[in-house]
Parts: C-alpha cells; structure tokens; sequence
C-alpha cells in the first residue's frame, strides 16, 4: 500500500514512520510512505501557499492552486483510492475506517493548517474526510500519521504474528484483558494464578470474563 502525504511541514512527519511496525512494514515493501512539502508545489516567488478569507475574518485559507497541482502531479504518477483530508469536521475514524482503507492500493493524505483549506479543493479533490477525535490541533500532520499507523498495521504480512492485531480491543466488540509478565510476584502484587496454571481452557475463559467485565464497566456502548 502506498500513501502521499501532501503538508507544508514535512519535517514534522520525519520520525513517525521511521520506527518499530511501521520501519518493518516499509522495508518488507509492504508499505510506502511519500511525504510532499506542498511549498515545491506554490507558482509564487514567496512559495506562499496561503491567503487572506474571502469575506474577512481571522486566520490563512490554503490556497487552491498549489494543492491541485501537486495532487495531480501524483495522479499522473499513480492511480489512487483515495484521497483523503485530515480535518476534525470529517467522520470519526475508527477501527472499522482503518480496516476499510488496509484493503486500498494507494491513498493520498491532505493535511491542512491555519484557518482551514480553500473549499473547492475538498469539492473537486477529496473523496473522504477523516477526524481522528473532537478536539483540534494544529494541523493534519499528526492525525495523518496517526491514521497511516493504525492502517498500516492491518496489512496482511506487516504484525509477525497476524492474530495479534486480530485481538486488539476494538477489532472484535471487546476491549482487551489485562496482561501481566515477569516477575509472577513483584512486591507482594502477584499475577493472577489461573495465568500460571498451564491450562490454556481455563485462561481463555479468564481472558473473556476480563474483557467483558472491563468492557461492561468501560465502554459498555460497545456491547450490542
Ligand atoms: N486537524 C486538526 N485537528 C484535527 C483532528 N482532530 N482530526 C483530524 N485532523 C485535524
């Protein structure tokens, strides 16, 4: 899978792909990461990218021409599935979205800034709008890089062990059980004895009793 990532601070997006999960899954060539600094794409000698709201008000507006000319640079170059823009008014992304996009080819990724980005570039460009929750930051870069992880990690091939990700809260309608790992007795707290009993029914069991209880108590809108 292959994902365009279109922002005007690349170097923000410098370190979150170059790490554990997402490093393997691009140098198995399971993924590709591109990141486009969209000032290459400004036709101004300030390579400015943004300009004043028509009708007043505070704050840039994204400018429309350096946006189309670098998403149809890449559509020259690829077919795309998507194109996708990072903003907190688009739908909520989930476990569901992120299992949707796994299943694409290739996406382009719009990360915008200051007071938003021209309309007419989500009219005639954007297929999809993504929120990664109802809070606003400054800009779409750490959504984007947040929505390229969790994709990513569903790619067949990318987990070493596939049904890790399979049991993951959010994957199936229960939240995880608890975990534990050495030492079984750290200052007197002690992992659960069923979890040291070798009897793999019967641990099971435990792990689904945990999941619901702290899925009742913790979200229990997920509990149909
Ligand atoms: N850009 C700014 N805030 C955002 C959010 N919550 N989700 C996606 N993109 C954003």
């Amino acid at each position: 899978m292959r994902f365009d990532i279109i922002t005007v601070l690349p170097g923000l997006l410098e370190s979150p792909f170059a790490h554990s999960i997402l490093q393997r899954a691009q140098k198995k060539g399971i993924a590709e990461i591109h990141v486009h600094n969209l000032r290459d794409y400004a036709n101004n000698k300030h390579k400015s990218v943004d300009d004043y709201p028509y009708g007043g008000g505070s704050g840039m507006v994204m400018s429309v021409e350096p946006f189309a000319a670098c998403i149809t640079t890449l559509k020259g170059q690829n077919e795309y599935d998507e194109i996708i823009f990072m903003t907190p008014d688009g739908e909520t992304l989930n476990q569901g979205i992120a299992n949707e996009l796994s299943l694409k080819n290739n996406v382009i990724i719009l990360c915008g800034h200051y007071k938003g980005i021209d309309q007419r570039i989500r009219d005639l460009f954007v297929t999809r709008e993504i929120s990664i929750g109802d809070y606003v930051l400054s800009g779409g870069e750490l959504p984007a890089a947040v929505l390229v992880d969790t994709v990513v990690r569903l790619i067949p091939g990318v987990l070493s062990d596939e049904t890790s990700a399979l049991s993951d809260s959010f994957q199936g309608e229960l939240l995880d059980a608890p975990v534990y790992t050495r030492p079984a007795d750290w200052n007197g707290q002690k992992v659960p004895d069923v979890l040291l009993s070798g009897n793999q029914s019967l641990i099971d069991n435990w792990r689904y009793e945990q999941a619901l209880e702290r899925t009742k108590k913790r979200r229990p809108d997920l509990l149909k």
